[in-house]
């Protein structure tokens, strides 16, 4: 796939960017719009992201057509595999968890973040990486490698990555990716309480739902909105 890049030094939000250009220029799949700041960033639930210079903030329009629309909250889990395997590939050292729904954990503080946004005509999905610098309580990759990080490397590695992940998906199913979510899934197996229900972690829905098995042995089901 062709990835075509727009790079900003400055844009409010780089999915606000990317949802223009999907609605009012028809762009295509594989769009790219990156910023190096963003003044009013934001993530899942309409929380602000901090998008400092040094970090990574970047949207792909996706137009996952042949797929039916309840496959769409499988999207999120593609994207963090994507990443996932492309900051292994980089940094093999490193120990990279998946936190359900959309995060991206190295010991255990965030490292990463993902939206999904799905459209009428395509879905923009945002992609926050702390690269350089972190908000307080949260992790950046230089805090955790000792090698120059680039952030144009870091970038095409994830680029890369979420073309093989994504095309995967597209012709086969969920497996592959519930799979290695699964895999690298943070705090899996754990006890945790989510939205009122409490158990054990033991992996995630075809829907994308966080599956705990509660006290009685019984499994309750955990969706979020994104
Ligand atoms: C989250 O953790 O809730 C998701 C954070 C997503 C942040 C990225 S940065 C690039 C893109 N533009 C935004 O305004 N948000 C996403």
């Amino acid at each position: 796939m062709k990835f075509t890049i727009h790079h900003y030094s400055e844009l409010e939000s780089t999915q606000t960017t990317a949802k223009y250009f999907l609605h009012e220029e028809k762009a295509e799949e594989g769009t790219v719009i990156i910023a190096d700041q963003q003044t009013f960033g934001y993530g899942r639930q309409g929380k602000k992201w901090e998008s400092l210079l040094g970090n990574l903030c970047f949207s792909v329009i996706l137009t996952p057509e042949d797929k039916p629309l309840s496959d769409y909250g499988q999207l999120g889990f593609v994207v963090a595999v994507a990443v996932q395997k492309a900051l292994h590939s980089l940094f093999p050292l490193l120990l990279i968890n998946l936190k359900w729904p959309n995060d991206i954990i190295i010991d255990h503080k965030k490292i990463g973040g993902i939206i999904i946004e799905a459209e009428q005509n395509g879905v923009v999905i945002g992609i926050g990486m702390n690269v350089n610098s972190a908000p307080t309580g949260a992790i950046c990759l230089k805090d955790c490698v000792s090698s120059a990080l680039d952030l144009e490397e870091i970038l095409k590695a994830i680029l890369k990555s979420l073309w093989d992940v994504y095309s995967g998906w597209l012709t086969d199913n969920f497996d592959s990716v519930k799979e290695t979510w699964t895999k690298h899934a943070y705090q899996l197996d754990e006890m945790i309480e989510r939205e009122d229900t409490k158990g054990q972690f033991i992996g995630i829905s075809d829907e994308g739902a966080m599956l705990l098995r509660d006290e009685l042995g019984i499994i309750q089901k955990v969706t979020t909105v994104q």
